[in-house]
């Protein structure tokens, strides 16, 4: 029987489909199972007690509780927004609150971005592969998607030049060790990517969630510093195309659930008008709690995160390089959470996760859910962020193993 719809959803949320691999991913609960599909933060790193202290200060102030427990501005607590203000700016970024706006969540600022720039029928530019919360939401608005591959520095330039000609409203990316493949945008790339922004006039969209994960080699500065020295110098045009989204959800914990939007204020003052008219503020007394522990511990989080992750990204890459068959190819991500795989031809994410968790009790995400077109079926995204070093190592070894059989039985036959 088919499923029934609700009479009257509007195109874009019939467009909303549950993903293929929800319900094999629902398995991976069991003990057993080694996933590296999650993708989400260590709480044993989340700095809980930090946090509960900072509720109970706020409540043992009556002044304080007041405030934190009634409606507030839609634009967000200002003491937050000038901490993200100041961290901005030891990033190269010279902002002040006027330009930021605190969300739900990064995901959140993607669906504000979304439903203020997306008419029906525009055209947007993803990587590709590229987040699949952005892909979800930005469906919902309609837009036809411009898919640009990447090679190991990032977007190919040919393609999003022939990309931009098609008069796109933005382009979305992650450039610091994207979800889900891994990539860092080169600086040589992000300039070059820039300068045909600034020539065709498109926006970028700047997802930075896992900025502060790095564990190894230079920062590269974001596109919103890179444009503020553009503006700064003789060939500028004086116009702010890029539009930076932050969050605390990979250093703090995700709970909380703050994000922010860094932007021009003639976009800022829209997503202002849209943040009332879609939820009137982010909670009061989670914004106070997490602008006191980014001003205690976010310094320290981010090194507490990088030693940990480090070792499991290092685990993993170690494992792959030994066990992994040499027709399949991975990336090594210089942070983030995530190692991109590639298979040979005729080898199905989907299907090897299926076989994966019923013959060897490992989990992984098939990396076709992250294409918003010409998914590409012989991929994965394996997630290194959670789990002992030892249980990476094992379930590595024994993705390999199957994959190893696989292969030898493709070749036999
Ligand atoms: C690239 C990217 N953007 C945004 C988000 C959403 O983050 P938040 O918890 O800040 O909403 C995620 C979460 O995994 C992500 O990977």
């Amino acid at each position: 029987m088919s499923e029934s719809v609700f009479p009257g959803l509007s195109l874009g949320v019939q467009e909303l489909r549950a993903s293929e691999i929800r319900e094999l991913l629902k398995l991976i609960a069991r003990p057993e199972i080694i996933s590296f599909a999650g993708g989400i933060p260590d709480p044993a790193i989340f700095p809980l007690e930090a946090i509960g202290a900072s509720y109970q200060r706020v409540l043992a102030d009556p002044a304080q509780a007041k405030e934190a427990f009634q409606y507030s501005i839609s634009e967000g607590y200002v003491p937050l927004r000038e901490w993200i203000a100041g961290y901005l700016k030891t990033h190269g970024i010279e902002t002040g609150i006027e330009r930021i706006l605190i969300t739900s969540g990064a995901q959140q600022a993607i669906d504000f971005l979304g439903r203020a720039l997306i008419n029906p029928g525009d055209s947007v530019v993803v990587t590709s592969p590229s987040y699949l919360g952005a892909i979800q939401v930005f469906n919902t608005y309609q837009p036809k998607f411009l898919s640009v591959p990447m090679d190991n520095e990032g977007v190919l330039l040919d393609q999003l030049e022939a990309a931009f000609k098609q008069k796109p409203k933005f382009f979305y990316l992650t450039p610091d060790f994207c979800n889900p493949a891994g990539i860092t945008t080169s600086l040589a790339r992000r300039e070059a990517i820039l300068e045909l922004a600034h020539q065709y006039g498109v926006a970028i969209l700047e997802d930075s969630p896992y900025e502060e994960l790095r564990y190894e080699n230079q920062r590269i500065p974001s596109f919103a510093a890179l444009e503020q020295r553009y503006l700064a110098g003789p060939d500028s045009d004086g116009r702010r195309l890029v539009v930076y989204i932050g969050s605390l959800s990979k250093v703090l914990t995700p709970a909380l659930r703050i994000g922010w939007i860094n932007a021009d204020p003639s976009l800022i003052n829209k997503l202002v008008l849209l943040k009332q008219a879609s939820d009137l503020h982010c909670s009061t007394i989670n914004q106070m709690v997490a602008c006191d522990i980014a001003k205690a511990s976010h310094a320290g989080q981010v090194q507490k995160l990088r030693k940990a992750y480090k070792e499991r990204r290092d685990v993993m890459l170690e494992a792959l390089e030994r066990c992994l068959p040499k027709e399949v190819s991975f990336t090594r991500p210089d942070g983030g959470m995530f190692i991109w795989l590639e298979f040979p031809e005729g080898i199905d994410g989907a299907e090897l996760l299926a076989e994966a968790v019923k013959d060897t009790h490992v989990a992984f995400v098939p990396g076709s859910a992250f294409y918003a077109t010409d998914a590409k079926r012989n991929t994965a995204r394996l997630s290194f962020s959670l789990g002992e070093p030892a249980r990476i190592r094992e379930g590595i070894e024994r993705l390999a193993a199957l994959l190893q059989n696989k292969l030898r039985s493709n070749r036999a036959a």
